[in-house]
């Protein structure tokens, strides 16, 4: 377009004759919605660190910036200039590494706390490795071994329930004894059990390679029964948490999840659906919508056979210590040395983590899912405000 030179003058003049910086009124601070709420603090494993979800905060425990305890801080909880929030959740924690590891490293009282533990004790990555994708390859019944273990732990009043009820004394002495109020998050079954259409469906990896080894299929007994088992979780982590005081308060999104149509094999899903609106749990092969979770990695969401061989060569380089034996299970010569000649140096699932997150993140939640979370204890927050002054003799 062309301007006349003296209008562009009269452009110029008048811009420059606005006051420097008034030129939008300044803002008010505004009054923060939970005035109270000024130390907050998320500890926990991988379905607080979002492992996945968004992107990637940091590397060493796979935290990001779509997790509940993230969306929390900078979205839900609204502005307030003076609060602090120490993210301290890892992926892979247990219990024991929430209490030994991330509870210490608070030193001043916290008024919010959010924590989601559990799973990890009871064995949940070595289950859906061995009921659902087999990406290590598993001899037939190791499904049903992890299972009767993760039950066992379930049920053996010295295991989940010993440990979380440390994990919440622990906390409780992290606690603004006025009023700090503790979340303490439960689990989402992932599959939906109406119909038959997944019972053919396998998300196997290793199929291929190992034809001697039977496949896992998603049939309806198999989905029942890893959904039962993330309800017996919730049932002790909620009477652990009713248990602790009557400022720990139970998360339960389970419903949520279901009624969205949230899980794998909903009613009517041909699975593999992987990008489906409304599923809430990543799949091989889920992309969200400018999802940056890889980084600087090049893996594919759906890892083939040759990903897998191609991660295996690249992790025995940057582990030496690491090498495959003849049935294809993972050994650090390390620990064969540390324990001596008997030692087999098997280090089982561990090798779990050592995965891209891309494919780490497969039965964790998308950013969707945390939303849920964070909108319930949103909610939460706003019925039931700060807590209660305990009494001495509760302590
Ligand atoms: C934040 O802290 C400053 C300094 O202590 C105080 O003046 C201000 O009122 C606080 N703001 C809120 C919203 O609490
Ligand atoms: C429970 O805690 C004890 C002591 O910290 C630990 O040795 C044990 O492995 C934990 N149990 C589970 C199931 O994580
Ligand atoms: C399951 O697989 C069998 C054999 O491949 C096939 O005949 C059957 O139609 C499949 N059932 C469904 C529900 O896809
Ligand atoms: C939870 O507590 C209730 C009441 O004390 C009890 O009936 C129930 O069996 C407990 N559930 C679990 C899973 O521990
Ligand atoms: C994507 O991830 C890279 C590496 O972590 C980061 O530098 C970049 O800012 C991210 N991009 C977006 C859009 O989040
Ligand atoms: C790339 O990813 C690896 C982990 O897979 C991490 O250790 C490394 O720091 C990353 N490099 C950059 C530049 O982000
Ligand atoms: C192998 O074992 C050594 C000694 O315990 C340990 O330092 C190292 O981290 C282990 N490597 C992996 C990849 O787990």
């Amino acid at each position: 377009m062309f301007l006349p030179s003296s209008l562009i003058a009269l452009v110029v003049a008048t811009l420059n004759s606005l006051p420097q910086g008034e030129q939008l009124p300044l803002k008010q601070d505004p009054i923060p919605r939970f005035p109270w709420i000024k130390r907050f603090a998320s500890v926990g494993e991988s379905y607080a660190a979002g492992l996945g979800a968004g992107s990637r905060l940091d590397w060493s425990c796979s935290r990001y910036d779509h997790s509940y305890p993230h969306l929390l801080h900078t979205r839900y909880l609204g502005d307030h200039p003076n609060r602090t929030h120490e993210f301290l959740a890892c992926s892979g924690a247990t219990t024991t590494d929430i209490v030994t590891l991330q509870l210490p490293t608070i030193s001043e009282p916290l008024d919010l706390l959010t924590i989601s533990g559990g799973g990890n004790d009871v064995g949940l990555t070595p289950i859906l490795n061995s009921c659902v994708y087999q990406i290590f390859p598993t001899e037939p019944g190791d499904c049903e071994k992890a299972i009767r273990e993760g039950y066992r732990r379930i049920h053996d009043q010295s295991e989940l329930r010993k440990n979380m009820t440390e994990t919440l004394q622990s906390a409780k002495t992290k606690m603004n004894p006025e009023y700090g109020v503790v979340y303490v998050v439960g689990y989402a079954g992932f599959f939906g059990t109406e119909d038959g259409l997944c019972n053919n469906v396998t998300w196997s990896l290793w199929g291929d390679l190992r034809p001697d080894l039977p496949r896992q299929y998603l049939g309806v007994g198999l989905r029942r029964e890893l959904d039962s088992m993330v309800e017996a979780v919730n049932g002790v982590l909620r009477n652990v948490t009713l248990a602790a005081g009557r400022n720990f308060r139970f998360v339960e999104y389970d419903h949520v999840v279901r009624e969205r149509r949230g899980r794998y094999c909903e009613k009517g899903v041909n699975e593999p659906n992987p990008n489906r609106v409304g599923l809430d749990f990543y799949e091989w092969g889920t992309v969200d919508v400018g999802d940056n979770s890889t980084g600087n990695g090049s893996w594919s969401a759906r890892p083939r056979e040759k990903d897998v061989e191609r991660w295996v060569q690249e992790t025995l380089k940057l582990h030496p210590e690491l090498e495959i034996d003849e049935e294809r299970r993972w050994v650090n010569k390390s620990l064969i040395k540390e324990g001596g000649v008997e030692a087999d140096g098997l280090i089982g699932d561990s090798i779990w983590w050592l995965l891209p997150d891309i494919w780490k993140r497969v039965f964790h939640m998308r950013p969707g899912g945390h939303d849920i979370v964070a909108e319930l204890i949103l909610k939460d927050l706003e019925e039931n405000g700060k807590g209660v002054k305990e009494d001495v003799g509760e302590l």
